[in-house]
């Protein structure tokens, strides 16, 4: 049973229980984002009405036509067991509960929610929730998020999948990644999870072909031990990154009210999450930072990182970033300096930093990259730095730049991971996005990027130990050459 949750992302029909006619009610909204978006069966339930929304409504669960994958349970607490009896007579795969009012509100919820945890496994049926939004999928347009697109913004299809205990967070998270043009592969939040939870939710995604890195919120783990065996097996397979919050005493405190979970030590945490080959992220930006990076860029094979920089100073900043995170910025042969010096200015620096300077034209930082990824030096990593600004750089750069990696990662048998930076306004956005949108994620400063290449690194290391590092590289192989 457990990862067994497909039909929660992709169900074929789905009925809104406690659908509301009022608009601005959590029943509403909620029927017409589903309505709105969802490419399967809608109906639903509210003994008050004949349709809502043009949706057909009925009294209850017991008359409504058909097979029921999915019910979404809107009803307040008091409501909720009624209900899930009823779902479960029905034969209902599963149940996303969004009402609150359960073990986080005390003694009187706690038994609540073990009551609906008995019915829940009385039928079989599966359980998001309760006091959660649930699932958002942009694929089959399954949504049961209560904010309206008029308010809250809805990213696109993409690889990364995002898993959340809060779903205010989590809301607040979709929306940013809308704006920021991130894409989701799947969205679920589970709140309390009485039943679906972390370890559902790893070994469901572990599976699932959209999705290219997992990232979770998590506030504390009920099953620990269980929950690392299956982050180890994870891992192997897919970078995972968590955002763990309650990390000192006050905000473990405060995890516990929110959720009624244990935070527990975060040392022993952070402990347990090297040991599984998990990412840990320390706010929203650098969980999306380190995902963008992790789902398209290769690992890193080791810890030596060249900066390619038009710019001096950021190269500098590159240089300290790296450093300071211990990652290892080391001087290049006499071999490669000789290279590159016959293909760039008398004034660049063809050390590490390789600085082209800001008379540099597309030609110099495309011979210079073509030296460093043929070159003897154990090149790991590349942190690239184009700088658009300059006169002597076109628009046709990533272009040419990615046209020449790939022609190197295609005649030779390395690949090695690049992560660009683009410090700058709203022309050197646009170059930002193209780079990106052909396959290099970009950064706004040196210190994220050097982030980034740290994740690649040791996500490196934990697949070469646990010996599935050529598989990630030839997967790498395929999607990015064919790209
Ligand atoms: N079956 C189906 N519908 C029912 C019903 C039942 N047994 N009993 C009542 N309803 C209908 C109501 O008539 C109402 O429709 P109407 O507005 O057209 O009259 C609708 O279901 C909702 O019921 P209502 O009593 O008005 O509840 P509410 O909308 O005030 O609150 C919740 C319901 C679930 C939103 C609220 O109890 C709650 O838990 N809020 C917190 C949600 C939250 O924050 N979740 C966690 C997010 S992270």
């Amino acid at each position: 049973m457990r990862g067994q949750i497909e039909f929660f992302f992709s169900p074929k029909t789905v009925v809104v229980v406690g659908a509301s006619r009022k608009p601005g009610k959590v029943g509403y909204e909620l029927l017409r984002n589903l309505r709105e978006t969802f490419r399967g069966v809608l109906y639903a339930v509210n003994p008050e009405a004949k349709e809502i929304l043009g949706v057909p409504c009925y009294p209850n669960l017991a008359s409504v036509p058909g097979d029921i994958d999915v019910a979404v349970v809107s009803v307040p607490a008091e409501k909720v067991l009624e209900v899930a009896e009823e779902a479960g007579k029905r034969g209902v795969k599963g149940l996303i509960v969004i009402s609150g009012g359960f073990k986080e509100v005390g003694a009187e919820g706690l038994e609540r929610e073990r009551k609906l945890i008995e019915i829940v496994k009385k039928y079989g049926m599966r359980l998001i929730g309760p006091n959660c939004v649930g699932v958002y999928v942009p694929k089959t347009g399954m949504n049961t998020l209560f904010l309206s697109k008029e308010r809250q913004g809805y990213p696109s299809h993409g690889f990364i999948a995002f898993a959340s205990q809060s779903g205010a967070f989590g809301s607040a998270v979709l929306d940013w990644a809308a704006m920021r043009g991130i894409g989701i592969s799947k969205f679920v939040s589970y709140g309390n999870k009485a039943d679906v939870d972390e370890i559902d939710v790893l070994l469901y995604l572990k599976n699932d072909d959209d999705t290219r890195v997992i990232t979770l919120y998590i506030e504390g783990l009920e099953n620990g031990t269980e929950f690392f065996k299956v982050l180890r097996e994870v891992t192997k397979y897919k970078p995972v990154v968590i955002l763990k919050s309650g990390r000192t005493e006050a905000g473990a405190r405060a995890a516990s009210s929110h959720t009624g979970s244990l935070a527990g030590s975060d040392a022993v945490y952070d402990a347990v999450f090297k040991q599984s080959g998990a990412i840990r992220a320390y706010s929203m930006e650098e969980l999306f930072d380190l995902a963008m990076g992790l789902a398209m860029q290769p690992p890193a094979a080791g810890d030596r990182v060249v900066i390619l920089t038009v710019g001096g100073g950021s190269g500098v900043m590159a240089t300290d970033a790296l450093s300071e995170l211990g990652l290892k910025v080391p001087r290049l042969s006499d071999s490669t300096v000789n290279k590159l010096r016959k293909v760039l200015l008398p004034f660049a620096s063809p050390f590490n930093p390789v600085d082209v300077t800001g008379s540099a034209v597309d030609e110099h930082l495309v011979e210079a990259i073509d030296i460093l990824l043929t070159s003897e030096d154990q090149v790991d990593a590349v942190m690239w730095l184009p700088y658009y600004m300059v006169p002597g750089i076109t628009p046709e750069l990533n272009k040419k730049f990615l046209e020449r990696v790939k022609k190197v990662f295609r005649e030779t048998n390395r690949v090695v991971p690049i992560v660009g930076v683009a410090t700058g306004g709203s022309y050197t956005a646009i170059y930002a996005k193209e780079a990106e949108s052909m396959g290099i994620p970009m950064y706004v400063s040196p210190e994220r990027a050097a982030k980034v290449i740290k994740a690649l690194v040791d996500y490196g290391r934990w697949l070469k130990r646990t010996g599935y590092f050529d598989y990630h590289i030839e997967r790498f192989r395929r999607t990015f050459l064919t790209h």
